[in-house]
């Protein structure tokens, strides 16, 4: 069963706080998420696997441990995941980086890919799913159910903050999917938004409205 794990370092509280907070402007709100992404990419890779290595400091040769190489790939969903990515790169520079983009059509209410481009070797790497919000869980859920048709076997998704609402659906639809938020919220509201959440995060990063 997939497990929710959230993130609350005094430090990731801190600065969520910040983010919330309605008066922070656009470039605050943007380094915040950065470091914030930074942050939780170091819990994150708590169990990266290691390998032994030899090598000479110059007092002496010793054992020692480096990363063991293992394949990792960022999948921001279109458009809020991107402002968490480049804080992530800084732990991972080596990860992939491929990119989801969907919406649900309103009609059909079937989620519509209009843009997906992906590290050729899913399968083989360890794949977080980024999205700052985890609301209904509509968008995080089609994007898994995508990567998954595609051949991915070992996924995670990471967010900000979530909503009990769209935990409980990605539990139900990927039980093999560990969920990383900063926080798990109250609710929604009537419109979907994360209560008490931090309000629309794509149009707060790129300063849209
Ligand atoms: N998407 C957002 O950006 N904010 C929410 O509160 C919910 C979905």
């Amino acid at each position: 069963m997939g497990n929710v794990h959230v993130l609350d370092h005094p430090l990731i509280q801190h600065k969520l706080t910040h983010i919330r907070d309605k008066n922070t402007g656009t470039k605050e709100f943007r380094e915040l998420v950065d470091e914030v992404a930074m942050l939780m990419a170091f819990e994150i890779t708590r169990n990266l696997p290691l390998a032994e290595t030899k090598i000479e400091t110059p007092v002496m040769e010793t054992k020692a441990h480096v990363l063991a190489g293992k394949k990792i790939g960022l999948i921001p969903i279109l458009r809020a995941g991107l402002g968490m990515v480049d804080g992530m790169l800084k732990l991972i520079p080596a990860a992939r980086v491929g990119h989801v983009g969907l919406y649900r059509d309103p009609e059909t209410l079937q989620p519509v890919e209009y843009y997906i481009k992906l590290p050729s070797d899913i399968s083989e790497r360890e794949l977080i799913v980024i999205d700052p919000m985890l609301a209904t869980g509509g968008s995080a859920n089609d994007a898994i159910h995508s990567l998954k048709k595609r051949g991915a076997k070992q996924i995670r998704l990471m967010c900000l903050v979530g909503a009990p609402e769209g935990v409980e659906l990605i539990k139900k639809e990927h039980p093999d999917v560990d969920i990383y938020l900063a926080a798990l919220d109250d609710g929604l509201d009537e419109h979907a938004y994360i209560t008490p959440g931090l309000g629309d995060a794509g149009d707060r990063l790129f300063g849209t409205k």
